[in-house]
């Protein structure tokens, strides 16, 4: 797992597990209309949910992954988590995954933390092409991603089980091609 502190305008970004313990994570994402879409995130999510998934992400040895919290620079208030996984240096690809607590929806925070982690993505870890996939019915997510220039690369069938049930997911990507304008 990377370590890693990001400063932004209104937010910073920073590894998940030196911020947050496992209380905390479970009361904030324990949300039945937050986790709808997110087919690894059980509802109810309890404590014992949470302690093994900060324990797997202690777990991680290489630089597969980016778990980051969502921070405000002024009250500290925990917004969400933004992440890069599945980062594959040689190809220099990595997925993007994010969500924000319910009361902080459409204020801008998903487009402030993605923007900053793609950024770092990259610049600093030179890859060259970012991926995201989401429920087809994921309206939210799928406005946020072709708003930061994702294109839409096709629907997997019934490629997982959300809470029971097979559901369709798009997959998305950004090249760093689409993204230099941007950076102009
Ligand atoms: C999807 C999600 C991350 C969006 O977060 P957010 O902080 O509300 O998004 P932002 O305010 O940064 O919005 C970014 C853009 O997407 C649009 N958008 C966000 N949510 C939207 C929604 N529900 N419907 C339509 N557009 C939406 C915004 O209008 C904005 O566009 P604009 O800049 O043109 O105004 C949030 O709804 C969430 O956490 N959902 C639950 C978890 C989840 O589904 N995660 C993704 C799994 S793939």
């Amino acid at each position: 797992m990377r370590e890693l502190l990001l400063r932004g305008k209104r937010i910073y970004l920073e590894t998940l597990t030196t911020k947050v313990d496992a209380k905390m994570l479970q009361e904030n994402i324990n949300d039945i209309e937050q986790t709808k879409y997110m087919y690894t995130v059980p509802y109810p999510y309890t404590l014992e949910d949470a302690e093994s998934y900060l324990k797997y992400l202690n777990s991680i040895s290489d630089d597969s992954s980016i778990e980051l919290g969502i921070f405000d620079n002024f009250t500290e208030e925990f917004i969400g988590v933004v992440s890069l996984e599945n980062i594959n240096h040689n190809y220099g690809n990595g997925e993007i995954g994010y969500w924000i607590r319910k009361r902080f929806w459409k204020k801008g925070y998903a487009k402030e933390a993605t923007q900053m982690l793609i950024k770092y993505a990259f610049q600093e870890l030179k890859l060259i092409r970012i991926y995201a996939t989401l429920q087809k019915e994921n309206t939210g997510s799928l406005a946020l991603l072709t708003n930061l220039g994702f294109q839409v690369e096709g629907l997997m069938r019934k490629s997982v089980k959300n809470k029971g049930t097979l559901v369709d997911r798009y997959i998305c990507s950004l090249l760093i091609e689409d993204y230099k304008p941007h950076l102009k």
